[in-house]
């Protein structure tokens, strides 16, 4: 997966992006966003943020920044934005591996479906860490490879049409982010006993590893 052929992937979904994973993925953004336990004027980077179906989920009084790759996803996200005059949210196309902000930019970071649908699931999280305040929320929902082995060889073969094809990776470990000493787990939980999602939250400890 590169990020020209995430971008052609999502820029053909975007027509169709909603009515495919709206309904379906709700409900682990408007968990995940709780998580998040937002103040008054919190600034919060919403990375990879689509269409922008996560909006109705925040709270007025914050300032939200999305940013993706995808020209079309955020143009639909723009247009949400007009149609339900959220002033307190601002959209632009950036890599999520190569951030504009500056360091600490940001009180909370989120990521809905994001990370198996990047290129590069590890410059992602550094550049996350590195906009997000020190001890500050990073909340992800996500599908992560299975324990059980029969479904996680499954999830390994099929990684690389789906890579391809489909825009997202089935064969990347939650491990890779427990492992992260900068990352402290504060909690992670599946949406339901058979949700394929999981919501995942930590807190930053950059540049002092919590281990
Ligand atoms: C599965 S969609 C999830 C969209 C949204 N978060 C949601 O909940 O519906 C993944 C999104 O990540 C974006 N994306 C992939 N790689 C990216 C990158 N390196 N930088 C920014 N966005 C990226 C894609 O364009 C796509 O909009």
């Amino acid at each position: 997966m590169d990020t020209e052929t995430v971008q052609k992937v999502y820029n053909n979904y975007a027509v169709f992006y909603d009515i495919l994973f709206g309904i379906i993925t709700d409900p682990g953004r408007a968990s995940a966003i709780k998580r998040l336990q937002l103040r008054p004027d919190d600034k919060v980077l919403e990375v990879g943020v689509g269409t922008g179906l996560s909006f109705p989920f925040f709270p007025s009084y914050c300032h939200i920044t999305g940013i993706d790759l995808s020209e079309e996803m955020l143009r639909r996200a723009h247009k949400r934005i007009e149609t339900l005059k959220l002033s307190h949210i601002a959209v632009e196309r950036m890599d999520a591996s190569r951030m504009a902000f500056a360091d600490d930019s940001f009180d909370a970071v989120f990521a809905a479906y994001l990370i198996t649908a990047v290129p590069d699931p590890w410059g992602v999280l550094s550049e996350i860490k590195r906009v997000c305040k020190k001890g500050g929320l990073i909340v992800l929902v996500n599908h992560f490879k299975s324990n059980n082995r029969l479904i996680s060889s499954v999830e390994t073969t099929i990684s690389p049409f789906c890579s391809k094809h489909l825009g997202f990776r089935t064969d990347l470990c939650i491990s890779l982010i427990l492992n992260d000493r900068e990352l402290k787990l504060i909690d992670r939980r599946r949406l339901s006993p058979i949700s394929l999602w999981e919501i995942a939250e930590f807190r930053n400890m950059k540049g002092q590893p919590w281990i």
